[in-house]
């Protein structure tokens, strides 16, 4: 059977995909640098599916590498997950997340069609939209303006596989723009384990929970949204993971080039997150309000219609679900792999 590789499958969202996809019955093989991920979240991925998948620790710019996989393995499909991602990071260090991640991207795309493969499902972000002139967004929101090299990475790389697209109809790509994945497995064995502070709302507010961070800041409660505080539209990282897993379908049948948003079409303010991660795990979470976070937009929520009609794939979880498996994964691993 043809194998599909996992770029980037030892991170958060590639994890839980590598579940769903041995679930699912695929074969998988992951390639990932460990850069900001580790091994331990492949050992619990073989713990909860009772499932193997075979590892290489290597780099996506690793030309060699890469080559050298494709020969070994039957590679008939690439989810491509392996990047850097802290939009802070990239305005300190530009020219690092171009290098890593558009770079490495073009290595992997290269070495994929020398090899003959030309399936491709790739981790897009909903920061392509820039400051959406209208919220909830479809894929035809016409892209924006990135407030960060990051964002720019992720609309770069869009760009260059639509072309590629054009070009060459032998290639099926799926873009998928994520919103804001959080949550855990169910098992409270993986989860998210961000380096150092964490930059994103929920990693921090369960990290205050667990009594390593003494409170959260509030960026911002002048917004123009009902409270005042930010509008995101929070996806539980299973239901994400499952959406991969209908997008390789998709690809399998021969669909050319689509984009599709993974969103519940829900947005949540800063405010009724902390309220309902309270509600739902019973832990008070002390907040101070804040001055607004450079690059921050008010409110973005997609609309998720098009993944709905076209995969067939719907987001099952709600935020009470998003708070507790995030709580169950924090409270168990308070020190997350211990990468
Ligand atoms: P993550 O950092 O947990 O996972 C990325 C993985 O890629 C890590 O395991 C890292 O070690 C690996 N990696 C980085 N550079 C590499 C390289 N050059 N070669 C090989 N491996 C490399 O991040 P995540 O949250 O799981 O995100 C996965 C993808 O989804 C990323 O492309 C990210 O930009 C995108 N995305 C994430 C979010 C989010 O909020 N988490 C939202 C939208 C899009
Ligand atoms: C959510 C809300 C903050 C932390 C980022 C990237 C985006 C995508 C997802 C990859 C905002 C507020 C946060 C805190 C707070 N990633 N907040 N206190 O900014 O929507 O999206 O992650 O592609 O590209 O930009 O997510 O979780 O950082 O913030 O008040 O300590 O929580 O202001 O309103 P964001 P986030």
């Amino acid at each position: 059977m043809s194998k599909v590789l996992v770029t980037g499958g030892a991170g958060f969202i590639g994890s839980h995909t590598c579940v769903e996809l041995l679930d699912a019955g695929y074969e998988i093989v992951v390639l990932d640098n460990l850069s900001n991920a580790s091994e331990v979240a492949l050992e619990r991925v073989r713990e909860i599916t009772g499932k193997d998948l075979k590892f290489y620790e290597a780099d996506i710019r690793d030309r060699a590498a890469l080559s050298d996989i494709f020969d070994k393995e039957d590679i008939s499909s690439v989810i491509h997950f392996a990047g850097l991602k802290a939009v802070g990071e990239s305005v300190e260090k530009p020219w690092e997340y171009y290098e890593n991640n558009i770079s490495g991207s073009l290595i992997l795309f290269d070495v994929m069609r020398q090899h003959g493969c030309k399936n491709i499902i790739f981790s897009s972000s909903s920061t392509v939209y820039g400051t959406p002139a209208e919220v909830p967004v479809t894929e035809d929101t016409p892209k924006g303006m990135c407030t960060n090299p990051y964002g720019w990475t992720k609309w770069m790389l869009e760009q260059i596989l639509c072309d590629m697209g054009a070009a060459d109809p032998d290639w099926n790509i799926i873009l998928l723009r994520y919103f804001n994945p959080i949550g855990a497995h169910k098992s409270g064995r993986m989860g998210e384990d961000p380096s150092g502070r964490p930059n994103n709302l929920m990693p921090y507010i369960t990290q205050v929970a667990v009594g390593k961070l003494p409170e959260l800041g509030v960026f911002g409660d002048d917004y123009d949204t009902p409270d005042g505080t930010g509008v995101r539209d929070y996806i539980h990282v299973v239901d994400l993971a499952q959406g991969h897993v209908k997008a390789l379908s998709k690809i399998e049948e021969g669909c050319g080039t689509k984009v599709y948003n993974l969103g519940t079409g829900k947005g949540y303010s800063v405010l009724e997150i902390i309220h309902n991660f309270e509600e739902a795990t019973g832990v008070k979470i002390p907040y101070t309000i804040k001055p607004r976070r450079a690059g921050d937009i008010a409110a973005n929520y997609a609309d998720a219609s098009r993944a709905a009609q076209e995969l067939g794939w719907t987001a099952a979880n709600g935020i009470r679900e998003m708070c507790e498996d995030s709580w169950r994964w924090q409270k168990n691993n308070p020190d997350g792999y211990g990468k």
